[in-house]
């Protein structure tokens, strides 16, 4: 990154694509992905998340790259220079908030996941997963995740790595790193796919996976998908609006967005193929939850001649992808404190990485002491969800969809579209109208009409 004009901007176009990719690309893709596909129905899924990816999750980060780049600062201050520079309501800023208080949310059940992947691979480089069964790795699982000091100890590791990178500035490190690994990681999850096809359970995973019967789809199976694609494209938390503001004037951000959805894309399908073949050639339940791609790989690495390095290479891989995406989490948080406090973005982000990680012992104790503990038993939708269910479903479900509508209603209805032709410099493009009717109405309707159609038709 250079400053140029008192604003600083990435070093180059690749530069700001890696880091966009590495935001999106993570445990959303390889975590998150297979196991609420595999707990909502496997084809009906995967085929509404695809869909609502091209019509609502790539318009609406096309829109926050672009918001950002108009706003230049952090999600919050943008969102009030671009309510000032256009006589908005002042009630828009709630994008910012919004956004930057989801960040810090999602940030603090992530690393706690993010330390299952650094744990994963001390277990791979120490040869636990050799001959592993089924149900062997399910108790290896199960026995970390009962384990809330070892949870913590890792989450603690996971914390501190991202909190290191935000605070030296997150375009110094990054690049480098994610221009080598985010490959390595790609090629990887490719040998897994590989090899998953060799396995018994592939026909029946593929059926799983891209069969579909319109009788799966179900209300809260596309507000799952719509979220997971918020989540999986780091969408409408202000990570990519951070990431937009230093992006050069001169750049297609739409070219930019569809590389960043079709890498991200590509990843999370690659992640099912590898995962649900031994899914089925093992006997796991698909449906098991969010240990699901913890327990299926394992046994992978464990029946392989080279599963030791494979493994590691893996988990190691995972981790990296996980720390570029978490960075991503703390960055809108730390941007908008470094604008409105004097205390040094070393102190700032040591200060609220320590909040966010105090905030995931709630999420460690989601797995054991309060397993069986639903603060919210009361209220239909959340009664039988843990702390870590109840911010993971909030967050992706209802945060996400609720800031990229609001996003999507401020491109499109707020400001004129002769300014946002403008700042996208796609005056004549032919794309431009295409897009306008998404952000207008596609993307705002569809999310609305599937808030309804959950409140009425829940289950
Ligand atoms: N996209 C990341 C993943 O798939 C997670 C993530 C990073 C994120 N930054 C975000 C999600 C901002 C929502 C918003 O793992």
């Amino acid at each position: 990154m250079q400053a140029v004009s008192g604003h600083a901007i990435w070093s180059s176009r690749f530069a700001f694509l890696m880091a966009a990719i590495g935001s999106a690309v993570g445990l959303g893709n390889i975590w998150r992905f297979p196991y609420l596909a595999g707990a909502n129905g496997g084809g009906a899924f995967i085929l509404v998340y695809i869909l609502t990816i091209i019509a609502i999750a790539l318009p609406i980060l096309i829109t926050e790259i672009l918001l950002g780049r108009m706003g230049k600062a952090s999600p919050i201050m943008s969102m009030r220079r671009l309510i000032s520079a256009h006589g908005a309501s002042g009630l828009w800023s709630i994008i910012g908030w919004g956004g930057t208080v989801g960040a810090f949310f999602v940030l603090s059940f992530y690393s706690v996941i993010g330390g299952w992947a650094i744990h994963y691979v001390t277990y791979a480089a120490t040869g636990v997963f050799a001959g592993m069964n089924g149900d062997q790795a399910g108790a290896l699982f199960a026995d970390l995740t009962a384990d809330p000091a070892t949870l913590i100890a890792w989450h603690t590791i996971f914390m501190a790595v991202t909190v290191f990178i935000v605070a030296g500035g997150v375009k110094a490190g990054i690049e480098r790193a994610v221009v080598i690994l985010m490959p390595l990681l790609f090629l990887l999850l490719l040998g897994m796919a590989i090899y998953a096809t060799t396995t018994a359970g592939f026909g029946e995973a593929l059926r799983f996976m891209f069969d579909f019967r319109f009788q799966d789809i179900h209300p809260s199976t596309v507000l799952a998908a719509i979220g997971q694609g918020f989540f999986s494209l780091s969408v409408a938390l202000g990570a990519m609006m951070t990431y937009g503001a230093y992006v050069d004037e001169k750049e297609s951000i739409s070219s930019s967005a569809i590389i960043i959805a079709i890498a991200d894309t590509s990843v999370a399908i690659l992640a099912g193929i590898a995962i649900f073949p031994l899914v089925f050639t093992y006997g796991l339940e698909p449906g098991s939850g969010p240990g699901l791609t913890f327990v299926t790989l394992p046994i992978a690495f464990g029946t392989l001649g080279s599963g030791i390095i494979v493994g590691i290479a893996f988990f190691t891989l995972l981790s990296v992808a996980a720390i570029t995406s978490s960075i991503s989490l703390l960055e809108p948080t730390v941007a908008w404190a470094e604008e409105k406090f004097t205390l040094s973005r070393v102190k700032l982000s040591i200060l609220i990485g320590f909040g966010a990680w105090l905030l995931g012992f709630l999420t460690v104790f989601s797995f054991n002491h309060l397993a069986g503990f639903h603060p919210l038993a009361g209220l239909g939708l959340m009664k039988d969800k843990t702390f870590f269910d109840i911010f993971d479903f909030t967050t992706s479900n209802i945060v996400m969809p609720s800031v990229g509508f609001l996003m999507a209603v401020f491109a499109g209805w707020v400001l004129s579209s002769g300014v946002v032709a403008k700042a996208l410099g796609a005056e004549k493009a032919v794309w431009f109208p295409f897009w306008r009717f998404l952000i207008r109405y596609v993307a705002p309707l569809g999310v609305i009409s599937i808030f309804v159609a959950n409140v009425l038709l829940p289950g």
